[in-house]
């Protein structure tokens, strides 16, 4: 009869094979403290907080040295490819200098006044003015009649007045143009002081989503997606008998603004009055400032509203924090003082 087994050791022992018997107290204590140590592990990762949402950043590569303290930065695996996703406690950039503040200052060798009209038509407009032979046929069937003294917005202000015959420009840029209301009486005001300014007026003519609502008298329906702006513009301004002033521009405020500058077209006076958002007016004030000569003046509209706290007021306020400049409130209007000589060009 073979021996029995002593009970509870007869299934353990029996399973292990043989050649491993020997081993089996080795293997057991290595079990044991790998065990441990896992579970050291998993305690620690879960006492430390793992990224919450807010503080993982999307860094675009150029900004990345924008970061006060960006710590680990890897390739984001299924953001864009141009994309880094970083884990780092900072909130924002640092500042100054970044993009909000980081405008070009100095603009082309400068036009004469006299060739910025003769300059512009040639690199926008193939050297023939937008007028010639306008409106052709099947435009002015589109058209409402054209105006002399289109709607604006206090478009007539003293302000214009005041300025011109202080500055007495020969260069003035408008942003935001809509009809013509502002850009035809500064052409009046001037030609009542024997002055004949070139009026650049900037404007993409697209107006802002659903203008019409509340301008069906004065701008047509649109045409296969064409607001019919510039056309409006453009006859109104020959109705007045202004078209030799006053040249429409018709791209966006910073497009226009950044092509004036690379060209050294610059202004003796700047009216602000198109987008009135805090980002459209603040980067237009920006762009704009640069291809004012100095010694000239830059003002605008939209000073006086509880809305315009949200957005221009606060623009221009914070620009001439910025540059050191004051600026006077003037009826529904804001005026800067006069851009410093050392800044930009002074050639006329
Ligand atoms: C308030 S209206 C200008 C009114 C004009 N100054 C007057 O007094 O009659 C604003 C104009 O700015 C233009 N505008 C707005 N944002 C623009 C942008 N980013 N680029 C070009 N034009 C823009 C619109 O098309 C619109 O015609």
């Amino acid at each position: 009869m073979k021996p029995r087994p002593p009970a509870g050791a007869s299934s353990s022992a029996s399973a292990v094979p043989a050649r491993v018997r020997p081993h089996l107290a080795r293997i057991t204590s290595f079990l044991i403290v790998f065990a441990i140590g896992y579970s050291l592990g998993l305690l620690s990762s879960s006492t430390r907080p793992s990224p919450r949402p807010s503080q993982t950043t999307i860094v675009r590569p150029h900004a990345a040295h924008l970061l006060t303290d960006a710590s680990t930065t890897v390739p984001a695996s299924n953001a864009t490819a141009s994309a880094t996703v970083t884990t780092t406690t900072t909130s924002y950039p640092r500042s100054p200098p970044h993009d909000l503040f980081r405008f070009r200052e100095e603009c082309g060798e400068p036009v004469a006044s006299d060739a910025v009209v003769p300059t512009l038509l040639e690199k926008l407009f193939d050297g023939e003015s937008p007028y010639r032979g306008f409106p052709p046929p099947h435009t002015a069937a589109l058209l409402h009649p054209a105006r002399a003294r289109p709607r604006g917005w206090g478009s007539t202000g003293a302000v214009f007045a005041e300025l011109i015959e202080a500055v007495r420009p020969e260069v003035i840029v408008e942003l935001g143009a809509f009809l013509g209301a502002s850009a035809l009486h500064m052409a009046a005001v001037s030609q009542n002081l024997s002055l004949s300014p070139a009026i650049l007026c900037i404007d993409d003519f697209r107006g802002w989503p659903a203008f019409r609502d509340r301008f069906r008298r004065d701008v047509p329906p649109p045409r296969h997606g064409d607001a019919l702006l510039l056309p409006q513009f453009m006859a109104n301004v020959a109705a007045a008998g202004a078209d030799a002033n006053v040249l429409p521009l018709p791209f966006s405020t910073a497009s226009a603004l950044m092509a004036l500058c690379e060209w050294g077209v610059y202004a003796d006076l700047i009216e602000v009055d198109a987008g009135h958002d805090f980002h459209s007016a603040w980067s237009d004030i920006n762009l704009a400032w640069a291809v004012l000569r100095p010694g000239g003046v830059m003002f605008g509209h939209d000073y006086f509203t509880s809305a315009d706290d949200r957005g221009v007021r606060r623009a221009v306020t914070l620009f001439a924090k910025v540059k050191g400049l004051t600026v006077r409130p003037h009826g529904q209007h804001w005026v800067l003082s006069p851009k410093p000589h050392g800044h930009g060009s002074s050639a006329r």
